[in-house]
């Protein structure tokens, strides 16, 4: 099936007003990421009867753990991506970087201004309280690590206008490739920076202050949310800074004991 036809079917529900329509499984592995195989699409007219029921569709798509899956074809699948709206205003794509066999993962909410130019992950004030934070408490604890010890990403990889929060649309299409990229890299324990990582990897509306300090879980994987940089950047949060380092001590043994 072409895109335009995928696109001229998904418009059809649209003005069926169905708003929302759900991947399934892949039952057999599927190499190509862009396979989509589909039950022939209708061809509506002006004297096409009314239709009481829409047609039968099998939608097949890419399975969400690929085999042999790794960071380069993640890359790959994403390539120019442009699956939602935030590809219009992006100079670079943030993918991740770190160590791909990292032990701890920590995923932000998406790209700013510095990242944008710069196609890298928390490289601008935030990112370098981050590493501030990462190799700081490290040190404190005599534990041996530094920042390309540890992997690090975003909810999506585009930065959003204005540092707007991305949209649950947007934070959905992309987190396709979080999920991979956390499924590849397999850590011990995940690090989510503030609550649109909370959020994507569990699900919750939860604040930050409620689900922070304790074990969460994404799959079989513990993960510890905390305060974002960004917000811990501000000078009336100086309070949240002290839990947020009591939150990554907490981490940091957990992972490196
Ligand atoms: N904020 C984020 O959430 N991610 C970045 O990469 C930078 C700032």
């Amino acid at each position: 099936m072409t895109k335009d036809e995928v696109r001229q079917y998904l418009e059809f529900y649209r003005d069926l007003g169905v708003k929302s329509v759900y991947r399934r499984q892949a039952s057999a592995p599927i190499e190509r990421a862009a396979e989509i195989r589909t039950a022939p699409v209708p061809q509506i007219t002006a004297s096409s009867p009314q239709l009481t029921a829409p047609p039968k569709q099998i939608v097949v798509v890419p399975p969400l753990e690929p085999a042999h899956d790794n960071l380069l074809k993640i890359m790959e699948d994403i390539g120019e991506c442009k699956r939602c709206r935030l590809h219009e205003g992006r100079n670079r794509l943030v993918f991740g970087s770190g160590n791909e066999q990292a032990r701890l993962v920590f995923v932000g909410e998406g790209p700013g201004a510095d990242e944008d130019a710069q196609g890298l992950p928390f490289v601008g004030r935030a990112g370098q309280l981050l590493t501030q934070m990462i190799e700081g408490t490290a040190r404190k604890e005599g534990i041996p690590l530094s920042r390309p010890d540890v992997y690090i990403c975003n909810v999506v990889k585009c930065r959003p206008p204005e540092n707007r929060t991305p949209q649950p649309d947007e934070m959905e299409i992309c987190g396709q490739f979080l999920y991979r990229q956390l499924m590849t890299i397999r850590p011990k324990a995940i690090c989510a920076l503030g609550s649109t990582a909370a959020k994507a990897l569990l699900g919750t509306k939860d604040g930050v202050t409620r689900l922070r300090g304790k074990w969460q879980q994404w799959r079989d994987i513990p993960v510890m949310v905390t305060y974002h940089p960004s917000y811990l950047l501000r000078p009336y949060n100086q309070n949240a800074k002290k839990e947020a380092w009591e939150d990554l001590k907490m981490v940091l043994h957990y992972v490196y004991d």
